[in-house]
């Protein structure tokens, strides 16, 4: 189903890649206009730089008059160690771009909607990890369990306001992340497919999906949801 999103303002954090490349794509589909917040854009943006992230919401608000959709996609697997062996070097820089960043982006996102008054819809991307443990990943683990909380105690605080807090939950995706966490081994990413109870591994578009549909109308008795796409993993 195509959502009708025409003459929305959406930004698109990680949209230059993987599951954000694949949002931007549906998110243009729909009719919206959607300008990336990627280290990898024609204008690069660090997430995890407060300032840089307040001036880029002002500018488009400033370009586009408003901000009516937002999607958090911009994140790192970091590295697999367990915790007995992980560094705070580490841990600090996974919980610095999946989560402190998250709360940045957020944070100036909801300030520019409440600004303009007309509501508005923000997704972000945590993954199965946020709502199990991941042995070698914890770091990841916990920053994702953290956008969970997050995004339901945002959603809760502006409900009234019309503004909606969903999450999104992928279990494992092709992207260039995971990629190259298996070190680019195709039949690695397969096999880790095979272990979900759907039996292969998802696609960026599939998750694309379930983020367009949380952030249009369609969903509009939706919030503080986090909503998994991970072919049946939390299931299990
Ligand atoms: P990806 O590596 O293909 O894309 C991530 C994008 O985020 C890249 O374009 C990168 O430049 C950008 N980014 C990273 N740090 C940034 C920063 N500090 N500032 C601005 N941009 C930054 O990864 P993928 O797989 O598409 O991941 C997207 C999201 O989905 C992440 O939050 C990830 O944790 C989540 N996820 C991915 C899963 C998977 O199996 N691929 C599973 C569950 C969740």
């Amino acid at each position: 189903m195509t959502e009708n999103l025409r003459g929305k303002i959406a930004l698109v954090t990680g949209g230059a890649s993987g599951i954000g490349a694949a949002t931007v794509k549906r998110l243009q589909d729909c009719g919206a206009v959607v300008i990336v917040a990627d280290l990898g854009g024609d204008t690069p943006i660090d997430v995890t730089d407060e300032r840089a992230v307040d001036a880029f919401v002002a500018q488009v608000v400033d370009e586009h008059g408003r901000l009516d959709i937002a999607a958090n996609v911009a994140g790192t697997s970091g590295v697999y160690a367990n915790v007995a062996d992980a560094t705070t070097r580490s841990w600090r820089q996974t919980l610095e771009v999946n989560l402190d960043a998250v709360f940045y982006c957020l944070r100036a996102e909801l300030r520019a909607m409440r600004a303009a008054g007309n509501g508005g819809s923000i997704v972000n991307v945590a993954s199965s990890a946020g709502k199990m443990g991941v042995p070698g990943l914890s770091a990841y683990s916990a920053s994702k369990h953290g956008v969970i909380g997050l995004t339901k105690s945002a959603a809760l605080e502006v409900a009234r306001e019309g503004i909606r807090v969903n999450a999104v939950c992928p279990g494992t995706i092709r992207t260039p992340m995971l990629r190259g966490f298996v070190g680019g081994d195709e039949e690695t990413l397969e096999k880790m497919g095979r272990r979900a109870p759907i039996g292969r591994i998802g696609e960026p578009d599939e998750i694309a999906e379930a983020i367009v549909w949380l952030c249009s109308d369609a969903a509009s008795f939706v919030t503080g949801h986090a909503l998994e796409a991970d072919g049946g993993v939390a299931a299990i």
